[in-house]
């Protein structure tokens, strides 16, 4: 509590300046303390309503139970009957899940080196998550349709607050992880902060769409999904994107088994696709002056779908990743972005995955690379689900982007989520 307390009457003192009130609102609403707000209360007293929305026995409660991870095919089943006793049933189980797993990520932040957890962007999604703590964990226990009318009403609201988290995440660690030694404490923060919140994500929005019940789908599972269709929307976004950004864009060509359809979940390839995709076309575009007279290259995506897995692998020349390079290539906050798209006044910038996720997408706001996070968060993502993300470059030429996934269906164990 006490490290608690310096930490955020530090981010009072030097926060106040640099988070401005725009992205103060956008962050949190009326549930959160007044602090900042009122920026002429005392710094005695801010530190006193922090010490008490800090010291929250409630989290640390929650963060000593065990999750309940469920399986793909348990949530297929489960949802099959769609009707009130399941939707009920549904949101019955995120009561007791959701604090539990947000309490252990504000535990995670509680545990940031000391100069991380000070940064204002890194304390304003600490923030976000204890607000979103304290909401759920004190939501009436959930008994009658009513009741879970109101709670998913507030779920969806939580979901699009925290819209912005990764990029936001992103932009703090980009601020403050020089100040850290210790790599390996990013990347642990980071791929379970991620896959954590992807996993959340998915609970919650699985159990939205249960209640919407499209021809299809259960819940987020796409019980016939047609990978070409998924994929092809990625490159529609990334085109038009970079078609804003750049004025051309590489063709995109998709081949191999193209027909293929299978139950899965569309989500994560929504974040994972468009940010592989927007790294080929940023190649191929940068490698080939305007002033050529050659064609861009296209690139080639294939797909392959198989008992176990499918696999697309997105193949672009785009010169390839230098060798001194590529270990680098899916560290966090690690990008060739130049200077112009690196500095801080961009923030209104998001990462792809976020803006696929927005409810109103405007691709001609955000740019085409700059935060570093789209190969690591990819590659976290992808071994979420149970599968892997590889990079191949043959340097001078192009890179090659082998993203595996495990069948949901698939004899072989699937994932948790
Ligand atoms: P960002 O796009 O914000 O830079 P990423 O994590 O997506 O972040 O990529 C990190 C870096 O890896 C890029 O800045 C680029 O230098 C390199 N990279 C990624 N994909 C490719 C590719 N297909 N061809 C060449 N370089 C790539
Ligand atoms: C997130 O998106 O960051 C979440 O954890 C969502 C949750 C608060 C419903």
């Amino acid at each position: 509590p006490t490290m608690s307390v310096m930490r955020i009457a530090s981010f009072g003192a030097q926060g106040r300046g640099r988070l401005s009130l725009q992205r103060t609102t956008s962050f949190l609403s009326s549930n959160r303390v007044e602090y900042r707000a009122s920026t002429t209360t005392s710094e005695r007293e801010r530190a006193k309503s922090v010490a008490a929305f800090y010291n929250q026995p409630a989290v640390e409660a929650a963060a000593k139970k065990r999750t309940v991870r469920l399986t793909p095919s348990a949530i297929l089943y489960h949802g099959r009957t769609d009707d009130e006793a399941t939707t009920l049933k549904s949101a019955q189980y995120l009561q007791k899940e959701l604090p539990v797993r947000i309490a252990k990520r504000i535990i995670a932040f509680r545990d940031l080196p000391f100069i991380v957890g000070c940064n204002p962007i890194i304390l304003g999604v600490h923030e976000l998550y204890l607000r979103a703590f304290n909401i759920l964990n004190s939501f009436e226990t959930i008994k009658t349709r009513e009741d879970e009318v109101n709670y998913s009403r507030k779920l969806k609201e939580l979901l699009e607050d925290h819209q912005n988290v990764v990029t936001n995440l992103a932009a703090g660690f980009r601020e403050c992880r020089r100040h850290i030694q210790n790599e390996e404490l990013v990347v642990r923060f980071l791929d379970k902060t991620l896959t954590s919140r992807l996993g959340i994500r998915m609970l919650a929005q699985h159990h939205l769409s249960l209640r919407e019940s499209k021809p299809n789908y259960v819940g987020i599972i796409n019980v016939a999904m047609k990978l070409k269709e998924v994929i092809e929307r990625s490159c529609q976004f990334v085109s038009r994107v970079a078609e804003h950004k750049y004025g051309r864009v590489p063709q995109l060509k998709l081949s191999g088994h193209v027909n293929a359809v299978f139950p899965y979940i569309e989500l994560p390839l929504d974040y994972i696709l468009p940010e592989v995709l927007k790294n080929a076309v940023r190649a191929t575009v940068e490698s080939h002056s305007e002033f050529e007279m050659m064609r861009l290259p296209p690139i080639h995506i294939t797909i392959a779908s198989n008992e176990i897995d499918f696999i697309i692998r997105i193949s672009d020349r785009g010169g390839g990743i230098p060798h001194h390079l590529m270990d680098r290539a899916l560290e966090y906050n690690f990008t060739t972005a130049n200077e112009e798209n690196s500095d801080s006044t961009q923030l209104e910038g998001r990462v792809f995955s976020d803006m696929m996720e927005a409810v109103n997408p405007n691709p001609a706001g955000g740019p085409m690379h700059g935060f570093g996070f789209g190969l690591p968060t990819s590659r976290a993502y992808a071994e979420y689900m149970g599968g892997s993300l590889e990079i191949q470059a043959m340097q001078g030429i192009g890179t090659d982007v082998y993203l595996r996934l495990k069948h949901i269906n698939s004899p072989s164990a699937s994932f948790r989520i």
